[in-house]
């Protein structure tokens, strides 16, 4: 992977938003892979000023994760948070934006129709990750399977207790999640981590330079031939 190193998040975002405009300029009907929680935002940030004024209204994008048995309209829901950080401010066709529909009515259908979603778009261009504390990326687990496509997984206690902050309390957080698998992940051409803080510094260092191992999901970019990690100096702070 290549491993850029930078001094804060604006940066970051910067550096990763600069790189998605180069690709829609390319590519005015790109597929983003786009990520949720704290890491991205940033990225989504930055996007705002650099591609006001170009054509987006072909963009599409698939999302990596939802919660299971979270009302949709649930401002938490990851379809709420891509609608409001994403689709709203970069002026994106909302019907573009594909987010896996966590809602229990045919869940056992969602992650196949998913995987269908994003293969008829012709896979992803870039995908946007971001790595839990525990090593996951998407929401898989460690254990996962690298060959694993988009399903229902459980998340674990730390990663509950991590997203709570979302919520008014832990007990708020769904139990079940729906996300792309590591094989599904995999696929997109081009694999942009972030990282900030020294939280994420032993995930950073085991995805990395680790051993390629289901126990640390994130080491899976290791098989990947185009990785871009773009970090702080404290996520960095356990690389050799
Ligand atoms: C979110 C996702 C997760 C997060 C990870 C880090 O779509 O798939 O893997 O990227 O949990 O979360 P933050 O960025 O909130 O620290």
């Amino acid at each position: 992977a290549e491993i850029v190193i930078v001094p804060d998040r604006a940066a970051a975002g910067a550096l990763v938003a600069e790189e998605i405009a180069a690709l829609v300029a390319r590519r005015p009907d790109a597929v983003l892979g786009l990520a949720t929680g704290s890491t991205p935002l940033p990225v989504y940030e930055a996007l705002r000023a650099r591609l006001s004024g170009a054509d987006v209204s072909r963009v599409r994008g698939f999302a990596l994760d939802e919660y299971v048995g979270l009302d949709p309209a649930h401002p938490e829901s990851y379809r709420s948070v891509i609608a409001r950080e994403v689709v709203e401010p970069l002026g994106l066709d909302p019907d573009r934006i594909r987010v896996p529909d966590g809602t229990l009515e045919g869940i056992e259908h969602h992650g196949a129709d998913y995987e269908a979603a994003i293969a008829e778009a012709g896979g992803v261009d870039l995908q946007i990750l971001g790595v839990g504390t525990d090593g996951h990326i998407g929401f898989n687990e460690p254990g996962s399977s690298f060959a694993s496509r988009t399903r229902v997984k459980t998340l674990t206690a730390q990663t509950r207790e991590d997203n709570a902050r979302f919520f008014d309390s832990v007990d708020e957080v769904p139990m079940h999640c729906i996300t792309q698998g590591l094989g599904t992940i995999l696929d997109a051409r081009h694999l942009v981590l972030l990282a900030f803080g020294e939280g994420k510094s032993e995930a950073v260092a085991g995805a990395v330079e680790g051993p390629v191992t289901s126990s640390l999901p994130g080491s899976a970019i290791q098989l990947h031939p185009h990785v871009t990690v773009v970090v702080d100096e404290a996520a960095a702070s356990a690389l050799a």
